[in-house]
């Protein structure tokens, strides 16, 4: 089969492989659609911390089941999508219902091999059926999820003003879901043409840009006052998370969805006075995978709207250092595999 290999930072090469066998505890998936995550392209730039190469990357992945040891639920054919993070099943968190946040946590694509390939071994449980949705829509639950387990990290409640920082597709994401569960949403970037983009294509109430005067006043003048109860990072950048602290409501929550590698900082009296509570949100669950496809089916979010970019997998070296400029305009590129 063919496979396509990130040897080195910036090198893509077409290998062919040995189709991989069925095994015990194991699903073998024909791999129809892949979507393109900033993990993805940070890999590619050489940027990702603590990532080894050659690796095959793909974690966004929609496929047809060819066939499962263990999963007698599932039927060959089936549309599938999978959870890919594979966790080991007797450390504390996965004793304790988190998989998502396992000790010794294996991600598809990441520090395992992933989706870029025409067939993929992945663990029997975690097949996800599709449940009737399109190889499109089943490719981008899991970027979505990422949104929907910081939203119920948050525990986000109906009429809360929730500001969500970073517009990409993570965040929008997290803007989705945080609506879904009966919150006002306030947008902050730094980038107009995605602050353009939340208010048209998805419906958000309010955007800020974060280079605007006044940010936190702006917020206030919002919130009658109040600033939001919920502020969930979705940039990534230290910046913008140091200064979100300042964002939050009296008893509010902080969320850190976004990931970067310093060391945050805040005002330990602002903190204290706010009674804040700061938490992180790592992958998703089975639960998330479950609420995305169910909002997908019942219309809630259209995830054809996060596609910006198309290309066959032949296609994908020569187009994916054109998807790392950020004047292009990406939000979601999609590789379509026959
Ligand atoms: N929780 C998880 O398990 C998980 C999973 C996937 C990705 N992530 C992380 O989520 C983050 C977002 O991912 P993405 O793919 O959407 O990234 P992205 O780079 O496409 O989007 C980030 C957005 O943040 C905006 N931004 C940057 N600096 C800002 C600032 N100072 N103020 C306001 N906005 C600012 C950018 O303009 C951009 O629109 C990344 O840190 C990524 O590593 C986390
Ligand atoms: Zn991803
Ligand atoms: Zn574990």
């Amino acid at each position: 089969m063919e496979t396509l290999v990130c040897t080195s930072p910036r090198q893509f090469a077409y290998q062919q492989a040995t189709k991989p066998a069925l095994t015990p505890g194991n699903a073998i998936i024909k791999i129809r659609r892949i979507g393109i995550c900033g993990t993805d392209l940070h890999a590619f730039e050489g940027t990702q911390p603590f990532f080894n190469y050659p690796r095959i990357l793909g974690h966004e992945l929609a496929g047809d089941l060819v066939e499962a040891d263990g999963a007698p639920e599932f039927a060959a054919g089936e549309a599938v999508t999978f959870i890919p993070y594979f966790n080991c099943g007797y450390c504390i968190a996965c004793r304790s219902g988190k998989p998502n946040c396992c000790a010794r946590l294996q991600v598809s694509g990441v520090h395992i091999d992933g989706g870029m390939v025409e067939y993929l071994s992945v663990p029997a449980y975690s097949l996800v059926h599709g449940e009737g949705l399109t190889h499109d829509e089943l490719a981008l639950v899991e970027p979505l999820a990422i949104g929907a387990h910081g939203v119920r990290r948050a525990e986000v409640q109906p009429g809360e003003v929730v500001l969500v920082v970073g517009a990409g597709p993570i965040g929008l994401g997290t803007m989705e879901f945080a609506r879904i569960a009966g919150a006002t949403v306030i947008a902050l970037d730094i980038n107009e043409s995605r602050l353009s983009f939340c208010r048209t294509r998805l419906g958000v109430a309010h955007t800020v840009n974060a280079q605007s005067p006044d940010v936190a006043g702006q917020l206030a003048d919002l919130t009658n006052g109040d600033m939001p109860t919920v502020v969930i990072d979705a940039t990534g950048s230290l910046r913008a998370i140091n200064t979100s602290f300042s964002y939050l409501a009296h008893s509010g929550r902080y969320i850190l969805v976004g990931l970067q590698k310093g060391d945050v900082s805040f005002s330990h009296p602002e903190f204290h006075k706010r009674e804040a509570t700061l938490m992180s949100s790592r992958n998703a669950t089975r639960a998330d995978f479950e609420h995305v496809i169910s909002s997908m089916k019942k219309g809630l979010v259209d995830p054809k709207t996060y596609i910006t970019h198309r290309v066959g997998f032949e296609q994908v070296q020569a187009e994916f250092e054109h998807w790392l400029n950020p004047a292009n305009g990406v939000i979601k590129a999609m590789v379509t595999m026959v």
